[in-house]
């Protein structure tokens, strides 16, 4: 059972070449609500998508709304196959 959702009409696009903001998830303590989780790794407002994606135009957030106060632990790197989630993938990038 998920404890969040997301918008299904929406699919994230991934970059196809990500900036890795970190090699370690961002681990928040968030609140019920909604969240754009950036997908390109270029906000400067990590892990939350802040539109720069639109420079270059190749992919766009991942947005979900929590429905309940939840830690969450934000995929920092990228390269995560469980988008917005941290799935370890950092650990095979060197
Ligand atoms: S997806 Fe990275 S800034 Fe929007």
């Amino acid at each position: 059972m998920t404890d969040y959702t997301h918008d299904s009409d929406r699919e994230v696009i991934m970059d196809p070449n990500p900036k890795i903001a970190q090699k370690t998830p961002f681990v928040v303590d968030e609140k019920a609500g909604k969240y754009a989780w950036c997908s390109c790794g270029k906000t400067e407002n990590q892990p939350y998508c802040d539109g720069s994606h639109k420079a270059d135009g190749l992919c766009r957030p991942m947005t979900i709304e929590l429905e309940a106060d939840k830690k969450v632990a934000w995929c920092g790197c990228k390269h995560t196959k469980n988008q917005p989630f941290c799935d370890g993938s950092h650990k095979d990038l060197g």
